[in-house]
């Protein structure tokens, strides 16, 4: 049997292209020699206060983004979080398993409680032991996700080995992180020390898959660059690295390849075909969104079966767990 995969990614605002190289490039890949299982985290989402109607919206359309980016339904289960309660009910179980200090350490949660200091609330300090949920229950091989999530990985490789170890069971799958082959951390392009972010102040951050070309082609001619005219990228070329790995990623070129290219030509020649690239590279992603955004019931089809594939899996784990814990009559 081949092993099996799983990832997610927040509903909350829109995929950028963060996303897509940091995660969605790789499950594309992925799907064709492994079991997948790619999931909507809603529950997830709600740590940070949402409007309602605006959090059902983002649902849809990070289902539509993922179909649009190439997860192939035949081949992967795609499903929303809270559509199958196992995520919750083994989280309460995992948390019973996860230590305070081990919580506090979290750099996710430290940030977020910087950005949302007037909503600190126990549901962002225990992120994590959702995030373990989402993994453990399908006995999860792989994660493939960006290396701001690496930490978290960590965490849930501690908490399958603890319950494991406790019951003296091998209930859990402990998973592996796999990081992207090519920009683990894409930055803003407003500020290349920085991630690019859903949750970034600045409208200048990040390009979401639904930003229209003139906006792309505009927030690209505004991306900082760096120092000295020449497009090469390096330790001391934040900037240009960063727009050369997003050239790469839209066009299949190689950095060298690229920046062999642009000898003797500035920044501004760069800027504009990279932005003529990335156009090019999002409009027919952006057409097949569409498609599925204007179908209701396609995507409806698509996350109920998913989500029963995943259930099937989800109750069987769970009872395991309930079983070795002592939980029920
Ligand atoms: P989030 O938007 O925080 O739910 O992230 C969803 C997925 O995208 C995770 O696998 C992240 O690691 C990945 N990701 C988010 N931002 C970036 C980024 N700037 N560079 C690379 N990967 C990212
Ligand atoms: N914590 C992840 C993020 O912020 C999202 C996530 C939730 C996730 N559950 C997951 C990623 C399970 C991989 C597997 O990006």
């Amino acid at each position: 049997m081949s092993k099996r995969i799983l990832s997610g990614i927040q509903p909350t605002g829109h995929l950028h292209l963060g996303n897509y190289i940091g995660a969605v490039r790789q499950w594309i890949e992925l799907q064709h020699s492994y079991e997948s299982l790619f999931c909507i985290v809603d529950l997830h989402a709600i740590t940070v206060r949402q409007k309602p109607e605006e959090l059902r919206a983002a649902i849809r359309r990070t289902a539509a983004g993922y179909l649009a980016c190439g997860v192939d339904p035949e081949k992967a289960s795609i499903f929303v979080q809270s559509s199958v309660a196992e995520h919750a009910e083994l989280a309460w179980v995992l948390n019973t398993f996860t230590q305070m200090g081990e919580l506090e350490r979290m750099t996710q949660y430290k940030d977020k409680s910087k950005q949302h200091a007037q909503n600190i609330n126990a549901g962002l300090f225990t992120y994590p032991a959702l995030m373990a949920a989402d993994v453990l229950l399908y006995k999860t091989e792989l994660v493939p996700v960006g290396e701001d999530q690496k930490q978290h990985i960590e965490l849930i490789r501690n908490l399958a080995q603890r319950f494991n170890n406790h019951y003296d069971k091998p209930v859990f799958t402990v998973p592996e992180y796999v990081p992207p082959k090519q920009g683990a951390r894409i930055m803003g392009l407003d500020d290349p020390t920085k991630k690019m972010s859903k949750s970034a102040e600045s409208e200048w951050n990040a390009i979401a898959l639904t930003d229209t070309p003139d906006v792309i082609r505009k927030k690209i001619k505004r991306a900082v660059t760096d120092s000295e005219s020449e497009v090469r990228a390096g330790d001391d070329k934040p900037a240009l690295t960063n727009l050369l790995t997003i050239y790469s990623v839209v066009t299949g070129k190689s950095i060298a390849d690229l920046e062999k290219e642009y000898v003797g030509r500035g920044y501004g020649d760069f800027k504009t075909e990279l932005g003529e690239a990335v156009v090019a590279w999002i409009t027919p992603i952006q057409e097949k969104m569409a498609t599925y955004m204007n179908d209701a019931g396609e995507l409806d089809a698509v996350l109920d079966a998913g989500a029963e594939r995943a259930r099937a899996i989800a109750t069987q784990t769970l009872k395991e767990v309930y079983d070795v814990v002592g939980l029920g009559y």
